[in-house]
């Protein structure tokens, strides 16, 4: 059995996909091709928003707009300590400093309470607060009202790290949309990825977008060799949009089956562990399902789970403040609680659309046993 079967997905899709591939081979536009604009187009369809920037991964998509804004040294950035490194690490790439907030107890999402103390924190260091970044973590979305309402009081852009959430809806809104800009990541595991690193950022700002157009290609003016801004290479390649060209067909399908097999496994075992919540008006795009069990439990479960031939995997094992490279970067309080907590308590089960329901059952008879004991 497998954490996530990127294969069974060829299954389906892979002759489409081939062919797909074949026809960019061999029209020998390998860099930002027509498929490109084709994929910024459709994501744009799909998520309800005015611009789309396909790139490299969603690591440079969420770099992007933090250096459009022009967010750098004196500066700090809000971000959750229980998330992928790479939330924090574009905050540190520009020379800002990040600040390490709490998350819910529920949700696994940013905490408002810790970002109030985290604002406190930021002008106590003398550092400007410009920008606040939710994540939807395990593919839940943030829980945005608040966190916007916070963003405009203290004048705080809003940048969604979508890099686990596209697919998701907040309160009838689409992930992608929200905020004064989104990223994605189409990493190959992510519900919507392609065969190597890909991203997109999000936005209805038509200046930042021109701004992001010109940093995606190390920062041109009226042409390649005009370079009006310190820049990236962050383009995609043709061949992974092709890819998500054909994957984007099928992704709504999937996003279904995702949240049948949470909902099952939601069901199975509500009353052996805390499972995920999925607060009314949402709709998760499932990229994680995460159980949380009593402190020192996890070592003998998941070595039980093994034995059964039952893959796992542990996100996220330390919090952000307590990485030795992230150490010395300021927390909104002298402890966070919840996000230290967890890293000793949760762990994540197979999930993806095609895990048929023998093998789910297998899963949650594993489970369901070695929970018991
Ligand atoms: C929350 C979060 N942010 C950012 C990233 C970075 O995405 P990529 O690996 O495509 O650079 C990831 C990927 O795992 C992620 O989960």
């Amino acid at each position: 059995m497998n954490f996530i079967d990127l294969l069974e997905q060829r299954r389906f899709l892979g002759e489409n996909i081939d062919k797909a591939v074949m026809s960019v081979v061999n029209s020998g536009k390998y860099i930002m091709g027509p498929e490109v604009e084709e994929l910024e187009k459709q994501l744009a369809d799909f998520s309800n928003v005015k611009h789309v920037i396909a790139n490299s991964s969603g690591t440079d998509a969420l770099l992007l707009p933090l250096m459009a804004w022009g967010i750098g040294k004196g500066d700090s950035v809000l971000v959750p300590a229980f998330t992928f490194v790479a939330t924090a690490e574009v905050v540190a790439l520009t020379g800002a400093t990040p600040i390490f907030c709490d998350i819910d107890t529920r949700t696994y999402n940013l905490d408002v309470e810790s970002v109030k103390e985290a604002l406190k924190k930021s002008s106590s260091l003398g550092l400007n607060a410009k920008a606040i970044m939710p994540v939807d973590l395990f593919g839940l979305p943030a829980d945005f009202d608040p966190i916007i309402e916070i963003a405009k009081k203290h004048s705080l852009l809003v940048l969604d790290d979508a890099c686990q959430g596209y697919g998701g809806v907040y309160k009838g809104k689409k992930i992608g949309s929200i905020g004064d800009a989104a990223a994605t990541s189409f990493f190959p595991a992510k519900p919507l990825g392609c065969y190597g690193d890909g991203g997109a950022t999000f936005t209805n700002d038509s200046e930042l977008y021109e701004k992001m157009l010109s940093i995606r290609v190390h920062g041109q003016g009226e042409n390649r060799y005009h370079n009006v801004r310190i820049g990236l290479n962050a383009r995609m390649d043709t061949i992974q949009a092709a890819i998500l060209l054909q994957k984007l067909a099928i992704f709504p399908e999937e996003l279904k089956k995702r949240d049948e097999v949470a909902k099952k496994y939601n069901k199975a075992f509500e009353k052996l562990a805390i499972t995920p919540v999925l607060p009314e008006g949402y709709f998760s795009s499932w990229a994680q399902y995460t159980l949380c069990i009593p402190k020192g439990e996890r070592e003998r479960v998941i070595k039980a789970l093994t034995e059964c031939g039952i893959p796992t995997a542990i996100y996220y094992p330390i919090p952000l403040h307590k990485q030795p490279g992230y150490a010395h970067f300021p927390s909104a309080s002298d402890e966070l609680p919840v996000s230290e907590d967890l890293c000793d308590r949760v762990f994540s089960l197979p999930m993806h659309p095609y895990l048929d329901d023998i093998t789910q059952q297998r899963v949650i008879d594993a489970v369901t046993s070695i929970l018991g004991e």
